[in-house]
């Protein structure tokens, strides 16, 4: 079951540049494409004619061609041509979904047209600003549920076990972390501080810290998908007061968790570099940085779903460090439910 009447990335904009792609998103095949006056579209992926998969066909002039007789439909959907004949019948349209071009994504509106509002699309302006926060983006596929994927970046306490020789550091500086949490509407916002904690490796190699460091991570949850998150450090005792505008060491990431079927999703991410703005290679080492690390969450969230999918989930335990991923998930199911009731927006 998925939150149908919320706006999910489709893909990043870029993806589509070289023709139609084609896109499982909620369960259903998607063909995402840009027609001749660059317009993005997401349509339903099988033609109205005969049901072939609309992302083997091309893209021509007026539209969208189907690869099997020709058949063209523009971003509405609507066949606009039909080879052999000029009578186009009403009926030979197939599904078009709301899509919005903002801020390097494709966002897509799986659930009812007539709710889909663009002004509620999160919003992520430094991919915008490539002087300050020059920034760099993928997406992994996963074959676990976009839930528990969001539950990995709730319950930031597996960063010493998983990420142990990348950007976690030592374990107990994680779990002793001071968290700060602010409920919200569609989720939440915390603040992890690890004041006066050893600097991890990548943190190392990025800035030439000398001692202990300051650290802090600011996470906010937009359901159903949406990951917005700032890390920043500096030199001990400068985050006595709270976060300063700028630190030593500050970079963005976002996480975009789409969900494919009930047990695989899409995870589109991004980091931006806003210590070292000016230097390319930075930007470049903090993505594959970054990148390393979220293989060591795809694996261990994998091999989860494995098991939840072979033994159930009867007799899991919750434990203390679970209590912003518990607000997160009561959150998800209330907006299912209010989604179920055609209620949500
Ligand atoms: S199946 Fe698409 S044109 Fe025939
Ligand atoms: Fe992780």
């Amino acid at each position: 079951m998925f939150i149908r009447n919320a706006w999910y990335v489709a893909a990043w904009a870029d993806e589509i540049e070289a023709g139609p792609l084609a896109r499982r998103i909620c369960g259903e095949p998607v063909v995402l494409y840009r027609d001749a006056t660059d317009k993005a579209a997401a349509l339903i992926d099988m033609c109205c004619h005969r049901g072939a998969p609309l992302h083997m066909g091309r893209v021509v002039e007026e539209g969208l061609e189907c690869g099997y007789h020709g058949l063209i439909f523009d971003t509405d959907g609507v066949c606009v041509r039909i080879p052999g004949q000029d009578r186009i019948p009403e009926r030979a349209r197939v599904r078009s979904f709301p899509l919005v071009e903002q801020d390097g994504f494709l966002w897509i509106w799986m659930g009812d047209p007539a709710l889909a509002d663009p002004a509620t699309i999160v919003s992520c302006p430094w991919h915008n600003d490539t002087i300050n926060w020059p920034h760099k983006h993928t997406m992994y596929p996963i074959k676990a549920a976009a839930m528990l994927m969001v539950d990995n970046l709730m319950d930031l306490t597996h960063l010493g076990y998983v990420h142990g020789s990348t950007i976690g550091g030592n374990p107990m500086t994680h779990v002793a972390a001071k968290m700060e949490t602010v409920r919200t509407n569609l989720g939440l916002k915390f603040t992890r501080w690890m004041l006066n904690s050893v600097p991890p490796p990548t943190y190392l190699r990025a800035v030439p810290f000398e001692g202990r460091i300051d650290r802090a991570q600011v996470f906010e949850f937009i359901a159903p998908g949406s990951i917005l998150q700032l890390s920043a450090a500096d030199e001990a005792g400068t985050y006595a007061n709270g976060l300063p505008e700028n630190s030593k060491l500050q970079f963005r990431l976002f996480h975009g968790l789409t969900p494919e079927t009930d047990t695989s999703c899409h995870y589109f991410w991004s980091t931006a570099n806003g210590f070292r703005a000016d230097d390319p290679v930075t930007t470049e080492q903090l993505f594959s940085e970054i990148a390393a690390a979220f293989l060591e969450d795809k694996s261990v969230v994998e091999g989860q779903q494995a098991r939840l999918t072979e033994l159930g989930e009867n007799g899991l335990v919750d434990i203390t460090t679970d209590a912003a991923r518990l607000h997160m998930r009561r959150t998800v199911d209330r907006l299912m439910d209010e989604d179920s009731r055609g209620l949500a927006a």
